[in-house]
């Protein structure tokens, strides 16, 4: 009855989603338990390519019972209209559960998402205007809306009514904006309410019951550790815990029932939105990494910052994670390099790191130390085990292994569902 959390291991966009499709056919759920549709998980089946933002990737293996947690904020509009894009394109999506205590995501969170952004200026984090953060915020604050309120149309009104107090005189006094009304925020709420109801599930009973009966439950974490509210580069970092403990607390699932944590990582860096990134490439190289990496944002479209491997960020995710196992994507990329430098520590200052500065001035400051790996030339996209890759890339890879404390169980090869090396089973008792 394994349960496997799966999580990136840099600052997002590692290939969790297609990590998530390769499990597809071994898992019974696939369970999203933080973030919203910040995500964007692209998975490509032959020539199909899907862009999955709010719905977990499992929705597209067909047996897949895809699961929307606790941990979520739901924007109920893109809800449906992910769902009816799918069911346009011929997906089953009807199995999909969505937790009564999952938080909403309303038209005002969208609003003070934008306009907190402006308003910070240069100290901007370049959300992705989703209206993320200000959902969690209110579910920390006390003032949530929850997936269970719809159905109480009296009591929805109330908590509009309070979340909207206090923001409508910071809209209208501070940021100089229109007051939110709460009858059209209750309207645009319940539009879908009643298409809702039946996917609204105690999820978390349903999980535990699925883990009772032997099922394979895989948890897919949205967005990644150097994004984690607690454990990333705050405050440079999205507003919920996307760590491998975000999987207990967002689904209801404790953590003895844990079985493996994969963690996704690519063979180079990338990040998109503001924050310090150390090995980040303003040279030729940076933008080589981009073109043929195609790194560009699946939500937004934004340019992805670019640079080269970070061991010192694999240790700290293997570390903060439990990580059990490594999926290393986009290996394929690096093909064509004379030299592969990899970040093996930071020098701040003068002194020496090797584990993650616990200092945030010091991890602002902190510059790559690099050790180069010879690079090789041959197409490696048709590589089915470690042994079908050139010395040079076996190489890089057992150094990869190496430095960041935790074994490598699968490597990426392309983009498409066959275009994988597997070398550990990834589905597996602890
Ligand atoms: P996610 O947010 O972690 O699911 O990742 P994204 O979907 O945002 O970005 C990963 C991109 O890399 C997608 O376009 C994938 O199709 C692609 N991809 C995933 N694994 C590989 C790989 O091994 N090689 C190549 N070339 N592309 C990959
Ligand atoms: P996946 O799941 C990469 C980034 C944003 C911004 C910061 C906060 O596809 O890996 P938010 O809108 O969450 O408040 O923005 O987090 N961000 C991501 N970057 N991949 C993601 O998701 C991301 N989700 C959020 O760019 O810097
Ligand atoms: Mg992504």
């Amino acid at each position: 009855m394994p349960a496997v959390v799966l999580v990136g291991a840099q600052w997002g966009d590692e290939g969790k989603g297609k990590a998530t499709d390769l499990l597809g056919s071994r898992v019974d759920y696939v369970v999203k338990f933080n973030g919203g549709n910040n995500a964007g998980h692209t998975v490509v089946i032959g020539d199909e390519k899907y862009a999955l933002h709010l719905l977990p990737s499992g929705i597209l293996s067909p047996g897949v019972v895809p699961v929307i947690a606790n941990g979520v904020v739901v924007d109920i509009e893109v809800l449906f209209e992910e769902l009816d894009a799918l069911n346009a394109r011929g997906v089953d999506t009807s199995r999909l559960l969505v937790s009564s205590s999952a938080h909403v995501i309303a038209g005002y969170h969208r609003t003070v998402d934008k306009v907190t952004e402006r308003f910070l200026g240069k100290r901007r984090i370049g959300t992705t205007g989703r209206g993320i953060g200000p959902a969690y915020a209110d579910k920390i604050n006390r003032v949530g809306i929850r997936i269970a309120d719809l159905f109480d149309p009296k009591i929805l009104r109330a908590k509009v009514e309070g979340a909207l107090d206090q923001k409508n005189h910071l809209l209208v006094k501070v940021y100089n904006r229109r007051a939110v009304d709460v009858d059209a925020t209750v309207d645009e709420l319940l539009a879908h309410a009643e298409r809702l109801q039946p996917m609204v599930a105690d999820t978390g009973l349903v999980l535990n019951q699925a883990l009772d009966a032997g099922k394979t439950v895989l948890f897919e974490g949205g967005q990644a550790t150097m994004l984690d509210v607690d454990h990333g580069t705050y405050p440079f970092v999205t507003s919920s815990n996307a760590t491998a403990g975000g999987a207990v607390t967002g689904s209801g699932v404790g953590p003895t029932r844990i079985d493996s944590i994969i963690g996704v990582i690519k063979a180079y860096t990338t990040r998109v939105g503001e924050g310090p990134f150390p090995t980040e490439l303003f040279d030729d190289s940076g933008e080589y990494l981009r073109k043929a990496g195609g790194e560009y944002g699946v939500t937004t479209g934004r340019p992805r910052r670019t640079g080269w491997y970070d061991a010192v960020i694999a240790r700290y995710a293997s570390r903060v994670n439990g990580l059990t196992d490594l999926v290393v994507t986009k290996l394929d990329i690096l093909t064509g390099l004379d030299k592969v430098p990899v970040c093996v520590a930071y020098d701040v200052d003068g002194t020496r790191y090797d584990e993650m500065p616990d200092d945030q001035t010091a991890f602002h400051h902190a510059k790559p130390i690099y050790e180069e790996f010879p690079g090789w030339w041959e197409d490696i996209s048709k590589a089915r085990t470690i042994e079908d890759l050139p010395a040079n890339a076996q190489a890089y890879l057992r150094a990869l292994e190496d430095m960041s404390g935790c074994r490598i169980s699968a490597v990426g090869v392309g983009p498409r569902r066959d275009e994988i090396i597997g070398v550990h089973d990834l589905v597996h008792p602890r």
